[in-house]
């Protein structure tokens, strides 16, 4: 059985006093608790350390919402993987749509980004999602194909259980619009089966989450779909109380 992860997306929100309080709201619910899903937050670089403070002892992980595909040096305004690591990262999120399209990541950078994580030690998020014009032309499938086969082709197939996979169809996010259950549950399926040819034992561990206007009112249908293997929270992420209830569907 896949164990499953709810991560909380905070995209560029937040403040030293802000987080304190969502974070101690989160601590204070899951303290002393046995907790069935794992649970993460994907904090901007500079509140990592105040993560690492915050969460070090409890159950809740943390990580980053990007990483630099180099390994050091002169990249302005870059951050490492290995810094990342230096401040207790476990996840580093990939390839978000929002960085995808404000940054122009390409699919190939993605894929290179993937790898460096993985080289890092840390576990990558790696979204995947077609856009509305995308899906109502048909073409859901083979831009969901095109993406995840990219990721696919530079990594070793040894390391494929050491990735988990978002999906969040672009139209989705942010904008209160969920995917059906059944609608993502087709996705993650046919995500799954692609997983297969890469390795197919480990297809079977790959956590495969959903996102897109995952809320407390949607989260315990979307993840009864046996391919939907938790949510990457972004708006609901914010709120100690939403995003803990997503966490009690879960
Ligand atoms: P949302 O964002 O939950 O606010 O739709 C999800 C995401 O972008 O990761």
């Amino acid at each position: 059985m896949r164990r499953k992860l709810i991560a909380g997306n905070w995209k560029m929100n937040g403040s030293l006093a802000a987080n304190a309080a969502l974070l101690n709201g989160i601590k204070a619910e899951l303290a002393g608790q046995s907790v069935a899903c794992g649970v993460a937050v994907c904090a901007p670089a500079p509140y990592l350390a105040q993560c690492q403070s915050e969460l070090s002892g409890t159950t809740v992980n943390w990580g980053a919402q990007d990483l630099s595909v180099h390994e050091s040096g002169a990249y302005t305004g870059e951050v490492s993987g290995a810094m990342l690591r230096d401040f207790g990262c476990v996840y580093v999120i990939v390839g978000h749509s929002e960085r995808r399209t404000y940054h122009a990541e390409s699919e190939q950078l993605v894929a290179q980004k993937t790898v460096r994580a993985l080289q890092c030690g840390l576990t990558p998020i790696v979204c995947v999602g077609e856009s509305l014009s995308e899906r109502e032309a048909g073409q859901t499938d083979v831009v969901i194909g095109r993406q995840i086969g990219a990721v696919l082709a530079a990594i070793e197939s040894a390391d494929l259980a050491k990735i988990v996979i978002a999906y969040e169809p672009v139209w989705a996010i942010g904008t209160g619009k969920t995917a059906t259950p059944e609608m993502a549950q087709q996705v993650h399926q046919a995500l799954r089966v692609r997983l297969r040819e890469k390795n197919s034992q480990a297809a079977a561990l790959v956590q495969i989450l959903y996102g897109g206007s995952m809320k407390p009112d949607n989260a315990k249908d979307l993840l009864a779909m046996p391919d939907i293997d938790g949510g990457l929270i972004g708006g609901a992420s914010l709120k100690a109380e939403d995003f803990l209830a997503i966490v009690r569907a879960a």
